[in-house]
Formats: C-alpha cells, sequence, structure tokens
C-alpha cells in the first residue's frame, strides 16, 4: 500500500452551506487551499464571501454531480482531498419529494465519486447522518456505528445508498491498487456557530430546533411548537444528541489526517449524551433571557423518543471528543450570530 499526500487542496461541496462553510473556514484557518462547489440552492453567496477574505478559495456555482465541472477542477487545483457535505436534508420535504433526494443526493454524489476515482483523488470524506439508522430500540442506545441501518425516510436512505456505493469504490480501488481512502461520517444534531462570529446557520425553511427556538426569541416567531410531550422520557420530549459545529469540523479534520491507503472508515459523530427539547428551550431562556412560549403539540411521525451517540470509535482510533459539552454554550455562539445576523445571511 503506497501512503497518500499530505492533505493540502481540499474541494469542499457544499462549501457554501451551514456546516460546509465552517469546515471551508477551518481548512483555510490550517493553511490548506479549498475550493467550493455549490449549487447554491440551499447556501449563501455571502457565507462564500466571507471565506474569500480568510485565504486561497475558489468558487464555483455548479451541481457536484457535473463530472465535466469536477474533474476540471480537481485538475486545476490539484485536488488531493474531497469533503462531501453537498445534500438536500430536509426530512419532510424527502417525504415529499422523494426522487429529487435519491436524485441530488445519490444521483449526484455517485457522479462526485467517479469523477473522483477518474482523476485519481485519493482521500474521500462523506457527511453521512444518524438518520440512516432509522429508529434504533432502546437496546441500541447508546448508538454505536454497528447499530442496523434502517432509514425510515428518504433523506437517510439517499445517504445509506451513498455509503454503499462509497465502500464499493473502496474495494474497486484496492482491487485495482489504486490509492484510495474513504470516511464515513454519521453526524448527530449539529449545532451552533462558529466561535469567531465569521459564520452562521441559515436554512430556508428552518427545520433545526435550536434556530428555531432563538428565531422565537428574536421576535421572528411567537412561539415553538414542542412535537410530542407524552414521550417515555424523563420529560416527555425528544431527546436528540446536539454536537457544535466546530467540534464536528475538528472531527473532519481529524479523520483527514488519519486517513491510510486502503481505509474505510465510519465514525458517528455526536457527544455522547442527549438533551430534551424541554431542555433546548430553558437553554435558549437563559442566554437570551427572553421567556420563549413552548405550544405543546403532537408528536410527529417518525420521530424516535431518544437518539443519541456513543463516541467511544471516535475517540479511540483519533482522540476526538466534543469541546464544546455544555449545551447554553452551543446556544450562546448560535445567539450571537444571529444577533450579528437577523435575518440571516441576508442581513
Ligand atoms: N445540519 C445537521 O444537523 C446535519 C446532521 C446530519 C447530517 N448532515 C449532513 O451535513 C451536510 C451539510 O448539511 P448543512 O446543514 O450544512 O446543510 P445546508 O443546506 O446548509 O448545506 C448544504 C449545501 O449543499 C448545497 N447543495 C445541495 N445539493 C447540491 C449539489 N447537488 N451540488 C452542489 N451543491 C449542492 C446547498 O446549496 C447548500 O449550500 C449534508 O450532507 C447533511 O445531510 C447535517
Amino acid at each position: 500500500m503506497s501512503r497518500l499526500p499530505d492533505p493540502t487542496s481540499i474541494l469542499v461541496t457544499g462549501g457554501a452551506g451551514y456546516i460546509g462553510s465552517h469546515a471551508a473556514l477551518r481548512l483555510l484557518d490550517s493553511g490548506c487551499r479549498v475550493t467550493i462547489i455549490d449549487t447554491l440552492e440551499r447556501g449563501h453567496i455571502e457565507a462564500v464571501e466571507v471565506l474569500r477574505g480568510e485565504g486561497d478559495v475558489e468558487f464555483v456555482q455548479a451541481d457536484c454531480g457535473d463530472q465535466a465541472q469536477v474533474l476540471e477542477l480537481i485538475d486545476a487545483r490539484s485536488i488531493d482531498t474531497i469533503m462531501h457535505f453537498a445534500a438536500l436534508c430536509n426530512v419532510g420535504e424527502s417525504v415529499e419529494q422523494p426522487l429529487r433526494y435519491y436524485a441530488n443526493n445519490t444521483g449526484s454524489s455517485l457522479h462526485l465519486l467517479m469523477a473522483a476515482a477518474t482523476a485519481g483523488v485519493p482521500r474521500f470524506i462523506f457527511s453521512s447522518t444518524c438518520a440512516t439508522y432509522g429508529e434504533p430500540g432502546e437496546e441500541h442506545l447508546p448508538i454505536t456505528e454497528d447499530c442496523p441501518q434502517a432509514p425510515i425516510n428518504p433523506y437517510g436512505h439517499s445517504k445509506l445508498l451513498v455509503e454503499q456505493a462509497l465502500r464499493a469504490a473502496c474495494t474497486s480501488a484496492r482491487t485495482a491498487g489504486r490509492p484510495f481512502a474513504c470516511a464515513m461520517l454519521r453526524y448527530f444534531n449539529v449545532a451552533g456557530s462558529d466561535a469567531t462570529g465569521r459564520l452562521g446557520e441559515d436554512h430556508d425553511p428552518e427545520t433545526h430546533l435550536i434556530p428555531i427556538c432563538l428565531g422565537a426569541a428574536a421576535g421572528r416567531r411567537d412561539a415553538v411548537t414542542i412535537f410530542g410531550t407524552d414521550y417515555p422520557t424523563p420529560d416527555g420530549t425528544c431527546i436528540r444528541d446536539y454536537v457544535h459545529v466546530d467540534d464536528l469540523v475538528e472531527a473532519h479534520l481529524a479523520v483527514m489526517n488519519a486517513l491510510e491507503d486502503g481505509d474505510e472508515r465510519v465514525y458517528n459523530v455526536g457527544t455522547g449524551h442527549g438533551t430534551s427539547v424541554r431542555e433546548i428551550l430553558d437553554a435558549v431562556r437563559r442566554v437570551t433571557g427572553v421567556d420563549v412560549a413552548g405550544i405543546d403539540g403532537q408528536r410527529r411521525e417518525g420521530d424516535p423518543p431518544t437518539l443519541f451517540n456513543d463516541p467511544t470509535r471516535i475517540r479511540k482510533d483519533l482522540g476526538w471528543t466534543a469541546r464544546i459539552d455544555s449545551i447554553d454554550e452551543i446556544v450562546e455562539t448560535a445567539w450571537r450570530w444571529m444577533q450579528e445576523h437577523p435575518e440571516g445571511w441576508g442581513s
């Protein structure tokens, strides 16, 4: 097995989006060259403008499944690593428009992988999700990477298919003797904003609990609906594992630097403990000083009561643990950015 070249030039798909822009910033801060490909369908050119001031960034507005465009970029920018964040990620929308999700999340990823294989890019890191686990029973909590993957919506399934294709690509590279390594990072609930306040989270529509609660604190909505208050959890509301976006990005750098030829690594990325919906509301009230109203609502289809990660594997292999372990601190970073950008990136 040959050694992979050191990572220096990274193609960041979806780099105008929430997590991709945070990753791009961290890569620039560490001296890497960054090339972003994003359709801007859900991303923000304003985030790219911030990145431009931080180092060597090239931005192309295109679909990451456009093989000719990707091959041109790989060649022109001597890409040695692909971090693949681009995706549509609204679960409800994926139920309403499943084919759009399979075409974009699975189809474009396959074309991207083909371009990577054609050009011989040796390192590929894929943003997967705990949604690939579906509704794991209590016997699987905390969730390890060996928990059976049984997604219950097209979003989760569209991501699982990419994981499977990536494994096949690894096998085929090994058989052909072509240097290649990949990592699949299954994120739990990503939250917060860049600690330096340069970047933030802005989805439209926003489906993530913390920005929704903060939106209420900022007066953009009257109250927050709590979907289900009769779950078998201590306060009756759903429990999720919230990981700060900066910590998540550190996990990408750690795995990128650790990958060796032939590796096919899978890591869950979460803190290892859960926070309930009511606890998030309380944290938002503490941080903002606003008594955000919560309205008890019905359960949503397909919302498991409790999901949280077992972080053992990533800690043992990469020495990674979430640095920000307090929900108040996560909320504080998001609130800071929101106050500076009351209308999101368009402010
Ligand atoms: N946010 C979370 O809590 C979370 C949790 C688990 C997994 N993930 C995964 O992390 C990744 C990033 O999520 P995010 O919250 O930053 O989403 P986001 O919507 O903020 O960013 C995604 C970006 O990808 C772009 N994009 C979508 N399809 C594209 C395509 N075919 N070609 C080029 N660009 C395309 C969008 O325009 C957007 O800028 C996604 O793959 C998502 O599935 C996110």
